[in-house]
């Protein structure tokens, strides 16, 4: 009886262990921002995936980066809107952003307020 208990006690903890590893890992594997799918359908329907990444720099910011930048300004999405059209430079370094005729007035405001409302990976 006692050498059962004790021989069962290590395979019940390494299965619980294994359980936790597997959901961690579950969450980790999990899309970070699958609730941007609309984000990233615009970015691909505007081009902005040539320049643009949500979570890693490409040639232009990371996009879950920039809402930081923006904490205290009330008139945030309509300044990125605004920018997101006419392009720019020198925010975020020397390299410019060509203007995105292309984008709609509708779009280029969903795309800021998607933008701003995104949380940078922890
Ligand atoms: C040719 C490359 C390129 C493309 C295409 C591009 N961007 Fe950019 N983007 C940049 C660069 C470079 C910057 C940094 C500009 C700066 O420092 O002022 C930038 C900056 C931004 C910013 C931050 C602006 C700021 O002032 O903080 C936003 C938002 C943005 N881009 C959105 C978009 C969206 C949305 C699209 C698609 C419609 C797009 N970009 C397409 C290169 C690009």
């Amino acid at each position: 009886m006692n050498n059962l208990s004790i021989s069962s006690h290590p395979s019940v903890l390494l299965r619980s262990f294994g359980f936790v590893a597997f959901a961690s890992l579950l969450f980790s594997a999990k899309p970070v921002y699958a609730e941007n799918e609309q984000l990233t359908k615009l970015m691909q329907t505007n081009n902005c995936v040539a320049c643009h990444q949500i979570d890693k720099r490409k040639y232009g910011p990371q996009f879950d980066e920039i809402p930081a930048k923006y904490v205290n300004e009330a008139s945030a999405v309509a300044k990125l809107a605004a920018k997101i059209k006419a392009g720019g430079t020198g925010v975020w370094g020397e390299d410019y952003m060509p203007p995105q005729p292309q984008v709609s007035d509708a779009n280029a405001l969903a795309m800021a307020e998607l933008i701003l409302a995104l949380t940078p990976k922890k």
